[in-house]
Protein backbone atom coordinates (compact mmCIF):
# COMPACT_ATOMS: atom_id res chain seq x y z
CA UNK A 1 0.00 0.00 0.00
CA UNK A 2 1.76 3.10 -1.03
CA UNK A 3 1.65 6.00 1.76
CA UNK A 4 1.11 9.50 -0.06
CA UNK A 5 -2.67 10.25 -0.33
CA UNK A 6 -2.28 10.45 -3.97
CA UNK A 7 -0.42 7.25 -4.56
CA UNK A 8 -3.04 6.08 -2.08
CA UNK A 9 -6.22 7.59 -4.34
CA UNK A 10 -4.17 6.30 -7.59
CA UNK A 11 -3.95 2.88 -6.11
CA UNK A 12 -7.70 2.70 -5.55
CA UNK A 13 -8.99 4.52 -8.35
CA UNK A 14 -7.45 2.27 -10.85
CA UNK A 15 -9.06 -0.69 -9.88
CA UNK A 16 -12.71 1.07 -9.64
CA UNK A 17 -11.86 2.70 -13.17
CA UNK A 18 -11.42 -1.05 -14.42
CA UNK A 19 -14.38 -1.92 -13.17
CA UNK A 20 -16.35 1.17 -14.05
CA UNK A 21 -14.97 0.10 -17.86
CA UNK A 22 -15.96 -3.09 -17.23
CA UNK A 23 -19.51 -2.60 -16.93
CA UNK A 24 -20.49 0.54 -18.58
CA UNK A 25 -22.07 -0.61 -21.71
CA UNK A 26 -19.97 1.01 -25.04
CA UNK A 27 -21.53 3.67 -26.60
CA UNK A 28 -22.49 2.51 -29.75
CA UNK A 29 -25.34 0.67 -31.06
CA UNK A 30 -29.15 2.47 -30.95
CA UNK A 31 -28.55 3.72 -27.62
CA UNK A 32 -25.15 5.21 -28.27
CA UNK A 33 -25.77 8.53 -27.23
CA UNK A 34 -27.08 7.45 -24.04
CA UNK A 35 -23.98 5.33 -23.81
CA UNK A 36 -21.70 7.96 -24.45
CA UNK A 37 -23.46 10.63 -21.84
CA UNK A 38 -23.31 7.84 -19.26
CA UNK A 39 -18.88 7.32 -19.95
CA UNK A 40 -18.89 10.81 -20.15
CA UNK A 41 -20.20 11.80 -16.80
CA UNK A 42 -18.20 8.70 -14.92
CA UNK A 43 -14.83 9.70 -16.86
CA UNK A 44 -14.50 13.26 -16.85
CA UNK A 45 -12.26 13.94 -14.05
CA UNK A 46 -13.71 12.88 -10.77
CA UNK A 47 -11.71 12.66 -7.40
CA UNK A 48 -13.25 8.94 -6.70
CA UNK A 49 -13.43 10.02 -3.20
CA UNK A 50 -16.35 7.27 -2.22
CA UNK A 51 -14.58 4.37 -4.22
CA UNK A 52 -11.65 5.37 -1.87
CA UNK A 53 -13.40 5.18 1.03
CA UNK A 54 -14.99 2.27 0.21
CA UNK A 55 -11.58 0.59 -0.09
CA UNK A 56 -9.63 1.88 2.40
CA UNK A 57 -12.69 0.60 4.50
CA UNK A 58 -12.11 -2.58 3.36
CA UNK A 59 -8.10 -2.46 3.64
CA UNK A 60 -9.30 -1.43 7.50
CA UNK A 61 -10.95 -4.38 8.54
CA UNK A 62 -9.82 -6.92 6.19
CA UNK A 63 -8.03 -6.74 2.74
CA UNK A 64 -10.00 -5.27 -0.29
CA UNK A 65 -10.28 -7.14 -3.48
CA UNK A 66 -12.44 -7.53 -6.40
CA UNK A 67 -15.85 -7.31 -4.51
CA UNK A 68 -14.87 -4.21 -2.62
CA UNK A 69 -13.91 -2.97 -6.81
CA UNK A 70 -17.59 -3.74 -7.79
CA UNK A 71 -18.84 -1.81 -4.43
CA UNK A 72 -16.64 0.93 -5.40
CA UNK A 73 -18.43 1.11 -8.95
CA UNK A 74 -21.91 0.88 -7.78
CA UNK A 75 -21.07 4.25 -5.28
CA UNK A 76 -19.13 6.03 -8.24
CA UNK A 77 -22.35 5.21 -10.68
CA UNK A 78 -24.59 6.58 -7.79
CA UNK A 79 -22.37 9.89 -7.14
CA UNK A 80 -22.20 10.68 -10.76
CA UNK A 81 -25.63 9.90 -11.40
CA UNK A 82 -26.52 12.42 -8.75
CA UNK A 83 -24.20 15.23 -9.81
CA UNK A 84 -25.54 14.95 -13.50
CA UNK A 85 -29.47 15.32 -12.44
CA UNK A 86 -27.78 18.47 -9.54
CA UNK A 87 -26.28 20.12 -12.14
CA UNK A 88 -29.95 20.00 -14.70
CA UNK A 89 -31.53 23.30 -14.81
CA UNK A 90 -33.94 22.39 -13.03
CA UNK A 91 -31.57 22.28 -10.34
CA UNK A 92 -28.96 23.89 -9.86
CA UNK A 93 -28.24 24.87 -13.51
CA UNK A 94 -24.43 24.51 -13.59
CA UNK A 95 -22.80 24.55 -17.12
CA UNK A 96 -19.86 23.37 -16.26
CA UNK A 97 -18.83 20.25 -13.87
CA UNK A 98 -14.91 19.64 -12.98
CA UNK A 99 -13.90 21.90 -15.74
CA UNK A 100 -15.94 20.87 -18.27
CA UNK A 101 -19.19 20.97 -19.58
CA UNK A 102 -21.95 19.23 -17.43
CA UNK A 103 -24.14 16.24 -18.93
CA UNK A 104 -26.42 18.04 -20.39
CA UNK A 105 -24.69 20.71 -21.80
CA UNK A 106 -22.12 18.29 -23.63
CA UNK A 107 -25.39 16.24 -24.83
CA UNK A 108 -29.08 18.12 -24.23
CA UNK A 109 -30.91 17.56 -21.37
CA UNK A 110 -33.49 14.41 -22.09
CA UNK A 111 -30.17 12.47 -22.17
CA UNK A 112 -28.68 13.97 -19.39
CA UNK A 113 -31.93 12.79 -17.35
CA UNK A 114 -31.42 9.34 -18.94
CA UNK A 115 -27.85 9.13 -18.11
CA UNK A 116 -28.70 9.61 -14.81
CA UNK A 117 -31.44 6.93 -14.64
CA UNK A 118 -29.14 4.40 -16.52
CA UNK A 119 -26.53 5.19 -14.03
CA UNK A 120 -28.68 4.06 -10.94
CA UNK A 121 -29.52 1.37 -12.35
CA UNK A 122 -26.71 -0.27 -13.59
CA UNK A 123 -25.24 0.56 -9.66
CA UNK A 124 -27.79 -1.90 -8.44
CA UNK A 125 -27.07 -4.35 -11.06
CA UNK A 126 -23.42 -4.12 -10.22
CA UNK A 127 -24.38 -5.25 -6.79
CA UNK A 128 -26.35 -8.29 -8.10
CA UNK A 129 -23.05 -9.36 -9.13
CA UNK A 130 -21.21 -9.77 -6.71
CA UNK A 131 -21.04 -13.90 -7.40
CA UNK A 132 -18.53 -14.94 -4.56
CA UNK A 133 -20.55 -13.36 -1.53
CA UNK A 134 -23.32 -15.08 -0.09
CA UNK A 135 -26.64 -13.87 -0.74
CA UNK A 136 -28.08 -12.05 2.31
CA UNK A 137 -24.72 -9.95 2.39
CA UNK A 138 -25.67 -8.61 -1.36
CA UNK A 139 -28.84 -7.68 0.35
CA UNK A 140 -27.64 -6.30 3.25
CA UNK A 141 -25.57 -4.06 0.70
CA UNK A 142 -28.34 -3.28 -1.54
CA UNK A 143 -30.38 -1.93 1.39
CA UNK A 144 -27.94 0.14 2.54
CA UNK A 145 -27.10 1.99 -0.99
CA UNK A 146 -31.05 2.07 -1.45
CA UNK A 147 -31.25 3.83 1.49
CA UNK A 148 -28.08 5.94 2.29
CA UNK A 149 -28.17 7.10 -2.00
CA UNK A 150 -31.95 7.57 -1.64
CA UNK A 151 -35.02 8.26 0.52
CA UNK A 152 -32.59 8.55 3.79
CA UNK A 153 -30.00 9.69 2.10
CA UNK A 154 -29.04 11.71 -0.46
CA UNK A 155 -32.34 12.07 -2.62
CA UNK A 156 -33.89 13.34 0.71
CA UNK A 157 -30.76 15.68 1.11
CA UNK A 158 -31.02 16.81 -2.51
CA UNK A 159 -35.15 17.56 -1.82
CA UNK A 160 -34.31 19.44 1.43
CA UNK A 161 -31.64 21.65 0.00
CA UNK A 162 -34.56 22.54 -3.05
CA UNK A 163 -36.99 23.20 -0.39
CA UNK A 164 -34.47 25.32 1.66
CA UNK A 165 -33.78 26.92 -1.67
CA UNK A 166 -34.38 31.27 -0.63
CA UNK A 167 -34.79 30.64 3.05
CA UNK A 168 -32.16 31.09 5.89
CA UNK A 169 -31.85 27.70 7.32
CA UNK A 170 -30.47 27.71 11.17
CA UNK A 171 -27.09 25.96 11.94
CA UNK A 172 -29.19 22.24 12.95
CA UNK A 173 -31.39 22.04 10.19
CA UNK A 174 -28.31 23.04 7.68
CA UNK A 175 -25.88 20.39 9.16
CA UNK A 176 -29.53 17.60 8.66
CA UNK A 177 -29.44 18.76 5.17
CA UNK A 178 -25.71 17.45 4.63
CA UNK A 179 -25.91 14.89 6.46
CA UNK A 180 -28.52 13.62 3.99
CA UNK A 181 -27.56 15.41 0.90
CA UNK A 182 -23.68 14.06 1.22
CA UNK A 183 -23.11 12.34 4.22
CA UNK A 184 -25.53 9.48 3.44
CA UNK A 185 -23.49 8.26 0.13
CA UNK A 186 -20.20 8.82 2.19
CA UNK A 187 -21.20 6.72 5.27
CA UNK A 188 -22.33 3.77 2.10
CA UNK A 189 -19.18 4.04 0.93
CA UNK A 190 -17.28 3.61 4.47
CA UNK A 191 -20.07 0.79 5.46
CA UNK A 192 -20.64 -0.50 2.22
CA UNK A 193 -16.47 -1.11 1.81
CA UNK A 194 -16.14 -2.96 5.52
CA UNK A 195 -19.93 -5.35 4.97
CA UNK A 196 -18.25 -6.25 1.85
CA UNK A 197 -15.23 -8.17 3.34
CA UNK A 198 -17.47 -9.94 5.10
CA UNK A 199 -15.00 -9.90 8.19
CA UNK A 200 -16.55 -6.37 9.72
CA UNK A 201 -17.74 -6.75 13.45
CA UNK A 202 -20.80 -4.58 15.02
CA UNK A 203 -18.15 -2.65 16.61
CA UNK A 204 -16.09 -1.69 13.85
CA UNK A 205 -18.93 -0.56 11.71
CA UNK A 206 -19.77 1.63 14.69
CA UNK A 207 -16.98 3.38 14.62
CA UNK A 208 -16.24 3.44 10.77
CA UNK A 209 -20.28 4.60 11.02
CA UNK A 210 -18.71 7.59 13.48
CA UNK A 211 -15.65 8.57 11.27
CA UNK A 212 -17.77 8.88 8.48
CA UNK A 213 -20.30 10.59 9.82
CA UNK A 214 -17.68 13.27 11.21
CA UNK A 215 -15.61 13.27 7.74
CA UNK A 216 -19.11 13.71 5.64
CA UNK A 217 -19.79 16.78 7.37
CA UNK A 218 -16.39 18.36 6.64
CA UNK A 219 -16.84 17.37 3.23
CA UNK A 220 -19.86 19.47 2.68
CA UNK A 221 -18.22 22.24 4.80
CA UNK A 222 -15.39 21.97 2.29
CA UNK A 223 -17.16 21.72 -0.26
CA UNK A 224 -19.28 25.36 0.80
CA UNK A 225 -15.55 26.75 1.33
CA UNK A 226 -14.04 25.73 -2.15
CA UNK A 227 -17.54 27.51 -3.78
CA UNK A 228 -16.90 30.51 -2.62
CA UNK A 229 -12.88 30.70 -2.91
CA UNK A 230 -13.26 29.90 -6.22
CA UNK A 231 -15.94 31.95 -7.63
CA UNK A 232 -14.40 34.69 -5.88
CA UNK A 233 -10.90 34.34 -6.01
CA UNK A 234 -10.23 32.49 -9.59
CA UNK A 235 -13.96 34.44 -11.27
CA UNK A 236 -13.50 37.55 -9.73
CA UNK A 237 -17.02 37.67 -8.65
CA UNK A 238 -18.57 38.95 -5.22
CA UNK A 239 -20.47 35.75 -4.13
CA UNK A 240 -20.19 31.67 -4.72
CA UNK A 241 -22.52 30.45 -6.71
CA UNK A 242 -24.56 28.86 -4.11
CA UNK A 243 -25.04 32.04 -2.60
CA UNK A 244 -26.09 33.33 -5.97
CA UNK A 245 -28.44 30.19 -6.30
CA UNK A 246 -29.90 31.65 -2.65
CA UNK A 247 -28.79 28.32 -1.07
CA UNK A 248 -27.49 28.57 2.90
CA UNK A 249 -24.61 27.31 3.59
CA UNK A 250 -21.61 26.78 5.78
CA UNK A 251 -19.96 29.68 5.32
CA UNK A 252 -23.31 31.84 4.68
CA UNK A 253 -24.05 30.69 8.40
CA UNK A 254 -21.28 30.80 9.60
CA UNK A 255 -18.52 32.66 7.48
CA UNK A 256 -15.47 31.17 6.09
CA UNK A 257 -13.09 31.22 9.21
CA UNK A 258 -15.63 29.34 11.76
CA UNK A 259 -16.52 27.30 8.62
CA UNK A 260 -12.65 26.11 8.40
CA UNK A 261 -11.93 25.94 12.20
CA UNK A 262 -15.26 23.76 12.24
CA UNK A 263 -13.87 21.40 9.58
CA UNK A 264 -10.96 20.80 11.22
CA UNK A 265 -12.85 19.75 14.47
CA UNK A 266 -14.66 17.33 12.18
CA UNK A 267 -11.16 16.02 10.68
CA UNK A 268 -9.93 15.47 14.14
CA UNK A 269 -13.16 13.66 15.72
CA UNK A 270 -13.32 11.72 12.48
CA UNK A 271 -9.21 10.56 13.28
CA UNK A 272 -10.19 9.73 17.04
CA UNK A 273 -13.11 7.56 15.94
CA UNK A 274 -10.38 5.23 13.99
CA UNK A 275 -8.36 3.91 17.01
CA UNK A 276 -9.31 0.73 17.51
CA UNK A 277 -8.17 -0.34 14.02
CA UNK A 278 -4.01 0.86 14.26
CA UNK A 279 -1.99 1.03 11.57
CA UNK A 280 -4.98 -0.76 8.93
CA UNK A 281 -6.63 2.56 8.64
CA UNK A 282 -3.78 4.70 7.39
CA UNK A 283 -5.48 5.15 4.09
CA UNK A 284 -9.22 6.24 5.66
CA UNK A 285 -6.99 9.03 8.18
CA UNK A 286 -5.20 10.20 5.19
CA UNK A 287 -8.20 10.23 3.10
CA UNK A 288 -9.84 12.20 5.86
CA UNK A 289 -6.70 14.30 5.69
CA UNK A 290 -7.28 14.75 1.98
CA UNK A 291 -10.83 15.89 2.28
CA UNK A 292 -10.41 18.84 4.68
CA UNK A 293 -7.29 20.43 2.57
CA UNK A 294 -8.38 19.40 -0.54
CA UNK A 295 -8.97 22.61 -3.07
CA UNK A 296 -11.41 21.22 -5.72
C1 LIG B 1 -19.03 17.03 -5.23
O1 LIG B 1 -18.50 15.81 -4.84
C2 LIG B 1 -20.48 17.13 -4.97
C3 LIG B 1 -20.91 16.92 -3.61
C4 LIG B 1 -21.53 15.83 -3.29
C5 LIG B 1 -20.77 17.97 -2.64
P1 LIG B 1 -16.97 15.49 -5.14
O2 LIG B 1 -16.12 16.68 -4.78
O3 LIG B 1 -16.61 14.20 -4.53
O4 LIG B 1 -17.00 15.35 -6.72
P2 LIG B 1 -15.99 14.73 -7.77
O5 LIG B 1 -16.55 13.40 -8.11
O6 LIG B 1 -14.62 14.61 -7.19
O7 LIG B 1 -16.03 15.69 -8.91
C1 LIG C 1 -24.50 18.18 -4.60
O1 LIG C 1 -24.33 19.25 -3.78
C2 LIG C 1 -24.89 17.03 -3.79
C3 LIG C 1 -25.34 15.92 -4.59
C4 LIG C 1 -25.29 15.82 -5.89
C5 LIG C 1 -25.93 14.83 -3.86
P1 LIG C 1 -23.90 20.61 -4.46
O2 LIG C 1 -24.94 21.09 -5.40
O3 LIG C 1 -23.41 21.52 -3.41
O4 LIG C 1 -22.65 20.07 -5.29
P2 LIG C 1 -21.79 20.91 -6.31
O5 LIG C 1 -21.29 22.08 -5.54
O6 LIG C 1 -22.73 21.23 -7.42
O7 LIG C 1 -20.71 19.96 -6.72
MG1 LIG D 1 -27.05 21.10 -5.48
MG1 LIG E 1 -24.69 21.68 -7.44
MG1 LIG F 1 -21.56 22.83 -3.57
Amino acid sequence: MPSSINAIIDHYSAQVDAQLDAILPPATGAAEQLFAAMRYSVFNGGKRLRPALCFAAADAVAESDANSAKVAAALEMIHAYSLIHDDLPAMDNDDLRRGKPTCHIQFDEATAILAGDGLQSLAFQQLTELETLPAPLVVELIAMLSRLGGCAGMVTGQAIDLAATGTALELEQLKEMHAHKTGALIEASVLMGATATGQASKEQLNALSEFARAIGLAFQIQDDILDVESSTEQLGKQQGSDASNGKSTYTSILGLERARREATELFDHSIQALQCFGEKADPLRAIAGFIVQRNH
